[in-house]
């Protein structure tokens, strides 16, 4: 809690990884007042830093020996005049001053005799996107700056763009340096206009324009003398008035994604989470998400007792009248007005990775309390920032924002980003790495989710292999091309076939005549070649078939995705390890030769990846067994278990 203090006294730095925790012990602290977050955005020379040290110098957060260290710091950098460099309080991160520019989202804590305030600096350099998301997700309200000389530029646009994009409602457009310009009406008028008409153009609906100086203090805390035509509020006063999130969310309908199930003891059962939307009381009736269960709340709890009522913002824990089923992921919703369930989506997605986004592979969706696998389609369109003109795309590279449908491989409960920022906004998580590579909004359910459902079959998966008498299974053989993998799989069929057992061959040369006759050797396609051949082997699974696979299957993700695909210990993936140089001496089709001599483009090995298994369930080296040595040992360890 100390520790806390110090930071809740002074201006702090904290990045990213700002825990929960911090920000809850700041709200204890002033929890009479309401809280603001917002974000700044602007280049360091539109005089952001400033800005943000003058709003903290204002409110009087920072102590005495700190000053004194910032005036002698002023000198050294030599600033002209008596002024006190605001931006140096600021830009205290290291790699800040060394490259000037401002790298990371840093929050920084605040308050006035009215407010609290949580401020996210953002760069505003283009290639920083990912940081500006990050600080915007949060946010109520958002300070657009502009230097009063150069007017609205590329830069301010993309900002604007990018803010209206991430939902937030309150925008202040901040003419800075309006001291460099002889506080000319003229000049903040003109900018006014050109702003409005790229706002409205882009559907911002309404900002509020005022002019100041960071660095005079003109139009921070009161009204400035020098601008003697504006009527408006000063920056710290419409800080302090504007409506917060969380007072328009408590007007929505009620909306608890569960964390955790409370239960202490058999006598207590308790679902908590934190209210995203709307109010709750006892007496009321509830709906579970996605079950559809009711019950009503009998209790609202939290540390400090029971409550008569709580709304959005505020973490509880509800109980129910009756004894239904309700775990982590799960939503509690109002019963008369529950939110959707659907597994396909239309949504936008902000791409946060240095890998582009790679079309069809399965990646982790994370939405509130919610994780689920999903697939992301080719994109609609990307936007250009800059222009905000669509383009047409096959990907999503860092930093691209673009338009692409999804589907789960569950139904998740959700609603549309423009109505519920925690039901609506996800993340995405590579299976592999475990780093979020996007953030996204659902903007709608795809009806074609509602219209197809599962059709109950009476004969399941364990009478089809029961009449086989056998245990299904996919040997999945994966290696370079040349590696063997064909030779050796038609072997392990021909044995398993002579000993009564019911197989099937799948082979990618086979395939690629047939089924996946419309696809290439780039990575999406070979993505989508191996999506569609774990989805028929694991139908021939269903049939109780043991089905043997031949492709390169050169990625690890997708390998994955057909092991996820299948039920425990169905998926038996056989690394055929032949080194590339025995696989290219070999040079069964003549293909590495082609490839070489730069005839054939993409080609495994030579300028297109292969990911070997880290754990295959078994390994082949096919320069010290023969292909025959190889079958039997694959045939003993497949049956050995049966
Ligand atoms: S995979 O990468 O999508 O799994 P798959 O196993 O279906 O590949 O097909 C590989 C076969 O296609 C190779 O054995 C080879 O005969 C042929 N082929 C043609 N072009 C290429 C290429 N660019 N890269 C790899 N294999 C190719």
């Amino acid at each position: 809690m100390s520790d806390i203090e110090t930071k809740a006294n002074g201006p702090v730095y904290v990045t990213e990884a700002l825990i929960a925790d911090d920000i809850d012990a700041y709200l204890d602290q002033h929890q009479h007042k309401t809280m603001l977050r917002f974000i700044t955005c602007g280049s360091v020379d539109d005089g952001k830093s400033t800005l943000i040290g003058r709003l903290l110098y204002d409110s009087k957060m920072i102590f005495e020996d700190q000053l004194a260290a910032l005036e002698t710091d002023s000198k050294k950098v030599g600033t002209q005049g008596q002024e006190i460099d605001f931006a140096l309080l600021v830009d205290g991160l290291a790699a800040e001053r060394e490259q000037g520019i401002t790298i990371d989202v840093a929050y920084r804590f605040f308050n006035t005799e009215k407010r609290k305030f949580i401020v996210a600096d953002c760069p505003g350099h283009e290639q920083y996107t990912r940081n500006m998301v990050t600080g915007a997700s949060t946010a109520d309200l958002a300070v657009i700056l502009i230097d009063a000389r150069k007017g609205v530029l590329v830069q301010t646009r993309r900002h604007s763009y990018l803010c209206h994009l991430i939902g937030i409602k309150n925008l202040v457009l901040a003419v800075n340096k309006m001291d460099l310009v002889d506080y000319d009406h003229a000049v903040f008028d003109s900018i006014v206009k050109d702003y409005t008409e790229f706002a409205r153009s882009i559907g911002i609906e309404n900002f509020t324009a005022m002019p100041i100086s960071g660095f005079k203090g003109d139009n921070i805390t009161g009204p400035s003398e020098n601008t003697p035509w504006y009527k408006g509020p000063s920056l710290i006063e419409h800080l302090e008035t504007v409506e917060v999130l969380s007072s328009v969310d408590v007007a929505k309908p009620f909306r608890l994604p569960v964390q955790w199930v409370n239960r202490p003891n058999l006598d207590f059962r308790g679902f908590s989470g934190l209210i995203s939307t709307g109010s709750v009381k006892p007496g009321d009736a509830i709906r579970v998400l996605p079950s559809g269960k009711t019950s009503t709340v009998t209790r609202v709890v939290t540390l400090d007792g029971d409550l008569d009522e709580a709304v959005a913002g505020q973490s509880v824990t509800v109980c129910f009248a009756d004894e239904i089923d309700c775990s982590r992921g799960d939503v509690i919703a109002t019963a008369d007005n529950p939110p959707e369930a659907a597994d396909q989506f239309e949504s936008t997605i902000v791409w946060l990775n240095d890998e582009p986004l790679h079309v069809g592979r399965a990646y982790w969706l994370k939405l509130g309390t919610q994780t689920v696998s999903v697939t992301v389609r080719e994109p609609k369109y990307t936007v250009n920032v800059n222009t905000m003109e669509q383009m047409a795309a096959k990907t999503l590279e860092l930093n691209a924002i673009g338009v692409a449908e999804l589907s789960t491989d569950k139904p998740i409960v959700f609603e549309s980003y423009a109505d519920n920022r925690t039901l609506g906004g996800f993340i995405l998580i590579d299976k592999i790495t475990n780093a979020t590579v996007a953030a996204g909004m659902l903007n709608f359910s795809l009806r074609r989710a509602q219209n197809v459902h599962w059709q109950a079959v009476d004969i399941s998966r364990d009478a089809h292999a029961g009449l086989k008498n056998q245990k299904p299974a996919v040997l999945w053989f994966t290696g370079l091309s040349g590696s063997g993998k064909s030779t050796i799989a038609n072997l392990v069929e021909k044995k398993l076939h002579r000993m009564n057992r019911h197989t099937f061959l799948l082979d990618g040369d086979n395939v690629r005549h047939g089924l996946n006759k419309d696809l290439g050797f780039t990575e999406a396609d070979r993505i989508e070649n191996i999506r569609r051949v774990g989805e028929v082997a694991k139908l021939m699974t269903d049939a109780g078939l043991i089905v043997i696979t031949a492709f390169i299957s050169p990625f690890k993700a997708e390998r994955e995705m057909v092991r996820a695909m299948l039920p425990e210990g169905e998926f038996v993936e056989v690394f055929i390890d032949t080194p590339l140089s025995v696989a290219e001496e070999r040079d069964v089709k003549g293909l590495y030769k082609k490839a070489r001599a730069g005839d054939l483009k993409n080609f495994t090995g030579i300028d297109s990846p292969y990911e070997a298994p880290a754990k295959p369930e078994i390994r082949i080296d096919t320069t010290k067994i023969t292909p025959d040595e190889a079958a039997n040992l694959i045939v003993d360890a497949l049956l050995g278990d049966a």
